[in-house]
């Protein structure tokens, strides 16, 4: 990207992980253009249209669901989370959410019920839709019982069983809401037992699990969707956005047949979801991720900037803990690796400094000492060096300022 006095920028960020094929892809931009010529609306509740037929046929095609699967378009992500809630509480003829410590899931008032941060997103948006139960997700690195993985007996797992015993009835509960690594949380991937026993729990109590995979979803993780890390999750239902319309705005809940079936006709949708323009996006979106397998190439860059990071770690005890999962890559950083006292303000200096240096990176976690990166899947070898570089450079800069003013940070 370019400013405008002509100041170059490499992109980590792409627009919060809607960019896993570029920012302008010239077969996308192709498409739309085309998609363009011919037809930008019909609304579906009126006519339906190529594109967004298509696009169901595929997304059913490709999602990591067994059986009959079918598929709703809407705008965003929050709208797709929003879908899949109503989707399982008719389905279940039940009311209750369950969703985790660190969650989001978007900006309206039920995303924000189901999201876990209080400032910015929460905090005067009250009051939020009731029946909905938080427990703590397996953040290992701040694991919620004070244990550690290894040595621990999955009491992360248990709370689930003591949120049943404590505050919420199962048989009352609709869904699960889970992202299969946190986004705004701050990159956190669980252990590998932990999706498998909580999904094993919902199967057993009849409950819908829904994967909100609008951050994870299309190559991000190294897979196509991030459950295709496990063998057998199977979700009920999958959300999805972000990179879905390599940059223009589109989401999807795609499911079991028989539970996206039980809502009414006209209970679900919008004036514009499933917009041709954004479908024909969406349509090229699968085409290359496929033919290109974008998948593949999240795995190398992932393991690249890991192994950049595990350096600086070794360098910098500030670097807590470094995270990733295919190309979705972050570092936590704290004051004091042995105490873990987050460090927003060497979190803000490193950001700042590589925008300085022309490299846009994005915040993330509960207490904003996350460093997040969601490089574009496309991004050419060079440039992801570049990019690199400039992070390094940065590190060590905010870093050495730190030690020369005793410890402080302006
Ligand atoms: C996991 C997850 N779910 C839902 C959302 C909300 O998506 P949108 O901002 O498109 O409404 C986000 C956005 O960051 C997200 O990361």
């Amino acid at each position: 990207m370019w400013d405008e006095n002509g100041k170059a920028y490499l992109d980590f960020a792409g627009g919060i992980g809607c960019l896993n094929v570029g920012s302008a892809h010239p077969e996308v931009v192709a498409a739309v253009q085309e998609q363009a010529e011919k037809l930008l609306h019909t609304c579906i509740h009126v006519t339906l249209n190529e594109p967004y037929l298509a696009l169901v046929e595929q997304l059913c095609r490709i999602a990591p669901i067994s059986g009959e699967k079918k598929a709703l378009l809407a705008n965003s992500g929050a709208e797709a989370v929003e879908n899949a809630v109503k989707i399982a509480r008719s389905f279940t003829e039940r009311q209750a959410v369950l969703v985790f410590e660190n969650a989001f899931h978007g900006r309206t008032n039920l995303g924000l019920a189901l999201t876990s941060k209080i400032v910015p997103y929460k905090a005067g948006f009250g009051p939020f839709t009731p029946e909905v139960y938080r427990i703590p997700y397996a953040y290992c690195y701040r694991c919620p019982f004070g244990k550690t993985y290894g040595k621990c007996a999955y009491e992360c797992v248990d709370a689930v069983y003591h949120a049943f015993e404590t505050y919420v009835d199962p048989r009352s509960v609709a869904a699960m809401v889970v992202e299969p690594v946190q986004g705004e949380g701050g990159f956190i991937v669980p252990p590998p037992e932990y999706l498998p026993a909580i999904r094993q729990i919902c199967r057993e109590k009849g409950i819908i699990f829904i994967v909100d995979e609008v951050q994870t979803g299309f190559g991000r993780t190294g897979e196509l969707f991030s459950v295709q890390h496990y063998e057998s999750l199977d979700p009920d239902l999958i959300t999805m956005a972000k990179s879905l319309g390599a940059g223009l705005p589109i989401s999807a809940v795609v499911g079991k047949a028989d539970i996206m079936d039980a809502t009414v006709v006209g209970g679900l949708g919008g004036t514009f979801g499933g917009n041709p323009l954004a479908a024909a996006a969406a349509l090229k979106v699968i085409e290359l991720m496929e033919r290109d397998d974008l998948p593949a190439r999240a795995r190398i860059i992932g393991q690249r900037m890991t192994t950049v990071l595990k350096e600086l770690q070794r360098k910098y005890p500030a670097i807590g803990d470094v995270r990733a999962q295919g190309a979705m890559v972050a570092f936590e950083l704290v004051k004091d690796p042995a105490q873990k006292n987050p460090f927003p303000e060497m979190c803000s200096a490193i950001v700042q400094k590589c925008g300085e240096k022309g490299l846009i990176l994005l915040k993330a976690g509960i207490y904003d000492n996350v460093v997040r990166m969601l490089v574009p899947l496309v991004i050419s070898e060079d440039d992801l060096e570049t990019g690199l570089s400039i992070l390094v450079e940065a590190i060590d800069e905010a870093m050495a300022e730190w030690q020369g003013n005793m410890n402080t940070l302006p």
